[in-house]
């Protein structure tokens, strides 16, 4: 079925997302400098894009920079306003994403945060970009639980919160699974249920990047 998925992500990115040489360059340069191919697909991109966009949002949040795809995706989608602050721990990915994110003209709406998120999400505190209208988190699994914490410390009535990654090929529904990703996935739903503040629900996917799902989720 793989093929077939993948095939139909062609399809649907040929039909609707228009050729793009600084997210192509984007994705290349990542590739160039050995970055791990875990960004989101082009189709899911879009999807963040239209999202933020349907949010009108000002202020956003990326928890997991990477090389800077989603990142120019959710930026392009802000208000003209706008900002984004994207948290990333490895330096090497924090330089080339910062080009990447040059080369897309957002040097001056997008900050990156070097260091390991939760480290730098206190720092979010002395800042004056709270709330966040839209935060996106797909940084190290198993901390998802506390950003999630976090995530509703930043927010207020309305803002959206998308977490990626939350099928793992199924091995979500496994209790047994010691898999620390998992575990952290597995929590994260918990504190989905119990928490009051949120209301959520979770779309598995399929495509290029394999079988998973996001979380999507308004703050009430
Ligand atoms: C799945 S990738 C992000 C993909 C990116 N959002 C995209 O779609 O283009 C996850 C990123 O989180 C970073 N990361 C891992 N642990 C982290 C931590 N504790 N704090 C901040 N970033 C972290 C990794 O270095 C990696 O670049």
């Amino acid at each position: 079925m793989e093929q077939v998925w993948c095939k139909v992500d062609e399809y649907i990115t040929d039909k609707l997302i228009p050729t793009d040489d600084v997210l192509e360059q984007a994705l290349s340069k990542n590739k160039q400098a050995g970055l791990p191919e875990i960004d989101v697909s082009p189709a899911q991109g879009k999807m963040l894009y239209l999202l933020a966009k349907t949010k009108g949002a000002r202020r956003i949040l990326e928890i997991g920079t990477l090389g800077g795809y989603s990142t120019i995706w959710l930026a392009r989608a802000l208000e003209e306003d706008g900002e984004l602050i994207t948290l990333e721990a490895v330096s090497q990915h924090v330089e080339i994403a910062q080009q990447n994110i040059n080369r897309a003209g957002l040097a001056e709406r997008v900050t990156i945060l070097q260091g390991k998120a939760l480290d730098t999400l206190p720092q979010l505190k002395e800042r004056d970009t709270l709330p966040f209208d839209l935060i996106f988190i797909d940084a190290d699994k198993p901390n998802n639980p506390n950003y999630l914490k976090w995530a509703l410390d930043f927010s207020k009535k309305g803002t959206v919160i998308i977490a990626d990654n939350v099928v793992r090929n199924g091995s979500v529904i496994h209790a047994a699974d010691q898999d620390e990703r998992v575990k952290g996935t597995r929590e994260f739903f918990d504190l989905l249920k119990q928490e009051p503040r949120i209301e959520a629900t979770a779309i598995q996917t399929v495509g290029e990047k394999g079988y998973d799902g996001f979380v999507y989720g308004i703050v009430k």
